[in-house]
Parts: C-alpha cells; structure tokens; sequence
C-alpha cells in the first residue's frame, strides 16, 4: 500500500501558438473538471504547463478547477542583467505550483548540465511553496548500452545534491526515457517499474527509506488514454508527464480519469 497521492502532468512545450488557442484549451479544460468532475480528478493532482507567455490566463481560467499551473524552467539567477530570462521568484510571485526541471530538450537541445539543474532546483526551493518536477532519464542508445540505471542514478544525485529530506517532500520526480518521448513508443509498464525501482533505491540511499517511499515518481513518454492505466498499475509508478495528448482537452481529461 502506498500514500503517495497520483499526480498527472501535461507538459504543453511550445505550443500552442496563441493565446487564443491557450485560452480555448484551458477553458475546455476547465469545463471537464468542474462541470463532470470525477472521483479520480478529486484523487489525483493535476498540473498544467503552458509556455511563460500563457502562465496568467492558465492561472485565471483555471480558477476553481482544481488543476494547478507550472512553468516548464527558470533562469539561473533571481535578477539582474540576464536579457530574456524568467526567474523563479518571478513565477512564484503571479501564484505558480510548480516548475519543471530537467526535461531531456533542455538538457540536450538547451545544454542543461545537472549542475544547472541543481541550482535552479534550489532557487526553486528558495521559494515557499514552489514545487519541482524533476525530470531523469536515458537516451535510446544508453538504454541499447544497459546504462539506464547508471544514468537516472547520476542525475537523481546530482540533481537533488543539497537538498534537504524537509525539502524532499516538494519535488516529484519524472522518469522519461528519451526514446519514448513523443515516438509513440511508450515503456512497457515492466520497463518503467524497473527505472523506478532504480530511482526510488537511488532515493533511499540518499535519504532512507521512509523519505524515498514517499516521493512520486511519475512516468514519461507517449501517454495516452489507452495506455496510462496498464503503467499506473505498477507499485512504484505514482503518475504521468504527459506531453503531445495533453495538448487535447479530451485526451488529457481521459489519462486523468484513467489514473
Ligand atoms: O514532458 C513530457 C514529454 O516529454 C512526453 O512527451 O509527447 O511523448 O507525451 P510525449
């Protein structure tokens, strides 16, 4: 039996290309949670990540819903000349949950070193009440090279390096294997428990077993309606990350209703 409350994340990335759009996505979401609201929505903590632009009507129209809103990164710094950057505090100040850290674009197309990733972390927790994705993971040829557990390892300890176990509590870890990220080739639900269990041992030699069975590990990486439940049926697999359907307001409604 695990305490650990499900928790299911739509990642937006770049997209959609307007305000418009943004409004009418998260309107219609806003509709499926509070005119059908379902046991599950009640159950499960939902978080919506739309592009900074986005991040105030996501905060506005969701009012009431129950959904929570994040940003998908923060700068480095907290203030000064940093042309173009958006800081933690900045996020926290106009009322967002939750920042995304991590995710394998920004390390591989943006060049997020785990070192960047734990300094953002902890301007995130300089934050009361800011909380943090953490996203791990391996690339095809790692997993093809048996590194998936070397490499989720390394960036769960050097991505929560400092980090207190009070602190543990409000971070949440996201498992996606690059090779399933919008490849339509989902884990199977053995292959995502494995990562996790490597991941939680991880945890639990940083911190014990109590603090580590507490932290949600969710899984990313082509979630969909159809396949969410089979995955969340694993004991370590506490949510999703969801990016491409949860750019539907059916779809994403569905993965959480499947929950
Ligand atoms: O952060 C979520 C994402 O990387 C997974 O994307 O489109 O495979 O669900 P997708």
């Amino acid at each position: 039996f695990s305490a650990r409350r499900p928790v299911i994340a739509g990642n937006w990335k770049l997209n959609p290309k307007s305000i418009a759009e943004a409004s009418q996505l998260l309107k219609l979401l806003h509709a499926n949670f509070v005119n059908h609201r379902t046991p599950a929505q009640l159950d499960v903590e939902v978080v919506v990540f739309p592009p900074f632009p986005f991040l105030l009507e996501a905060l506005l129209v969701l009012q009431g819903s129950g959904i929570k809103v994040g940003a998908q990164n923060v700068a480095l710094q907290t203030s000064g000349a940093y042309t173009g950057e958006v800081s933690a505090p900045m996020v926290r100040s106009i009322g967002v949950d939750y920042v995304m850290l991590g995710h394998s674009e920004r390390r591989a197309i943006f060049g997020e070193s785990d070192a960047d990733i734990n300094k953002k972390l902890h301007l995130c927790l300089a934050e009361p009440g800011l909380g943090v994705i953490l996203c791990v993971g391996e690339t095809e040829d790692e997993y093809e090279s048996k590194l998936l557990a070397s490499v989720c390892d390394v960036q769960i300890r050097k991505g929560l390096k400092g980090v207190s176990i009070s602190d543990l509590s409000r971070i949440i870890i996201a498992y996606e294997p690059v090779w399933a990220i919008g490849t339509g080739k989902v884990a199977t639900p053995e292959q995502a428990q494995v990562a996790h269990t490597v991941i939680r041992n991880t945890l639990t030699d940083m911190y014990g077993y109590q603090a580590a069975d507490s932290v949600r590990i969710q899984y990313g990486g082509s979630v969909n309606p159809e396949n969410v439940d089979s995955l969340m049926s694993m004991p370590d697999v506490d949510g999703a990350l969801v990016g491409g359907a949860s750019l539907t307001a059916d779809a994403f409604t569905r993965i959480v209703d499947g929950a």
